[in-house]
């Protein structure tokens, strides 16, 4: 009975040991493996969270056949002009040559419309012409709408809004024209325009080179 105690006794003990050294040799071989220097027990090295070699998954760009756009360059006033001399459409494109010799088009919306209703274009500080001539028609302004196409058909000088004032556009002939008048030869347009201010107006940045052929 006694004996029988005894060996429940180390039985046990004997296990528990045994656990224990399973236990640690796995530990030790889960760390170092079989060897004894422990290389795994080297400090991580410290390397940046973020990927330095991204995947290049975005699709390959496709450079299409097609020229690319060359916006071209004209003085403010050329540019207007070119666009009377062509009959003044309110949709069609127009052409005109640029200060470097390149063909190029244009359009009333695009490119001659900015040059009415934004301010800054002609000097600096200037005023939009609309901010003067607008829909109200006053007649200290000329009673001249310029904020819209039909307005501009309209023409300058008018009472009310259905009547015809005086044709702006000399009927297609520029130089013969109010708008040449005011913005060149009188260099009045915008009002309040400096006397150093060039007569055909500031270089901008309009419409589009044609293809060459
Ligand atoms: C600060 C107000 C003001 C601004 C801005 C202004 N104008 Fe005028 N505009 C006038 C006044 C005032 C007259 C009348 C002056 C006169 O008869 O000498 C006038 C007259 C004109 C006339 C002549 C109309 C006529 O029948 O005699 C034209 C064309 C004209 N402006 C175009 C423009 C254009 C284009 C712009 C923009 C580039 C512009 N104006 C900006 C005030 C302005």
């Amino acid at each position: 009975m006694q004996d029988d105690v005894k060996k429940l006794i180390f039985s046990v003990f004997a296990l528990f040991i045994l656990v224990i050294v399973v236990w640690v040799g796995f530990v030790f071989f889960s760390g170092c493996g079989l060897s004894l220097n422990c290389e795994k027990g080297a400090r991580i090295p410290e390397r940046t969270p973020i990927p330095t070699l991204i995947p290049a998954a975005l699709p390959v760009m496709q450079l299409s056949a097609e020229q690319p756009k060359v916006t071209c360059q004209i003085a403010s006033v050329d540019l207007i002009g070119a666009w009377v001399s062509a009959g003044y459409s309110e949709t069609e494109a127009f052409e005109f040559t640029d200060i470097t010799g390149q063909s190029c088009t244009a359009s009333f919306k695009n490119d001659v419309q900015p040059l009415l209703l934004e301010g800054n274009i002609w000097f600096t500080g200037a005023p939009a012409c609309t901010t003067c001539h607008n829909a109200t028609l006053n007649q200290e302004t000329a009673g001249m709408d310029l904020s819209t196409y039909e307005g501009m058909l309209a023409g300058s000088r008018r009472t009310s809004a259905d009547v015809m004032g005086n044709d702006i556009f000399g009927g297609g002939t520029w130089e013969a024209s109010l708008l040449y008048k005011m913005l060149y030869l009188e260099k009045k347009m915008p009002q309040g325009r400096p006397e150093d201010s060039p007569a055909e107006g500031p270089i901008i940045f309009a419409g589009s080179a044609q293809a060459a052929e």
